[in-house]
């Protein structure tokens, strides 16, 4: 049983939260439904980092819950989906994936996919790691996660942040076999 192209998005409070933005955005362009939450400390970071508004945000998703909707669909391994990336990725969200005990939608949606064996990216966004952030990465990852801090590639020669955010957007939907045509891809004669 192939699922839907339908992918859920989280976006936590972490900073870079333009990357969610983006990946709404990227998604919508490649024809994959969206279903999105939003933390509360992301609804601060858009404020401070963003001229968005939440409900523009809300706008560019297919479907978006609130974090205390534990009912919807997404917090079911019930539901089909692709598998789900977090953008960004906050350090306490992914501390709450990593032990199981989540506290909102966001998390539980994430809980979900590891459960059900789905793709979990991460966009984790922190610096510096302390001992136990890179434990937990190491956990996740043996768990099943996609760790994947946004990172940027010089190599592509970004003239401009919008362009280093596109390259990270673009290489995570790679990860789920979506060619977003925002990646400038390496020694790639297509
Ligand atoms: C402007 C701003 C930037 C932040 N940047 C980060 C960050 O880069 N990484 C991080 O883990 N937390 C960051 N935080 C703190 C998180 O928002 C905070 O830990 C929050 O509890 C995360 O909750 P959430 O995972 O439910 O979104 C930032 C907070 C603010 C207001």
């Amino acid at each position: 049983m192939s699922p839907p192209r339908r992918i859920v998005v989280g976006i936590s409070g972490a900073s870079g939260v333009i990357y969610g933005v983006r990946m709404l955005e990227a998604l919508r362009a490649a024809g994959v439904e969206t279903h999105m939450v939003m933390s509360r400390s992301a609804e601060i970071t858009l404020a401070h980092e963003t001229d968005f508004k939440v409900a523009e945000v809300r706008a560019l998703a297919d479907h978006w819950y609130q974090q205390a909707d534990i009912g919807a669909g997404i917090a079911s391994g019930s539901f089909r989906a692709m598998g789900m990336v977090i953008a960004p990725c906050s350090i306490r969200s992914m501390s709450e994936i990593a032990t199981g005990v989540t506290t909102g939608l966001l998390t539980r949606a994430a809980d979900v996919m590891l459960k059900e064996r789905r793709r979990l990216v991460l966009m984790v966004r922190e610096t510096p790691f302390h001992l136990g952030h890179l434990r937990t990465m190491t956990q996740l990852a043996e768990m099943g996660a996609v760790v994947a801090p946004p990172l940027p590639a010089f190599y592509a020669r970004p003239t401009s942040l919008e362009e280093m955010v596109d390259h990270s957007i673009g290489r995570v939907l790679d990860l789920f076999g979506i060619d977003s045509g925002l990646v400038r891809r390496w020694k790639d004669p297509a």
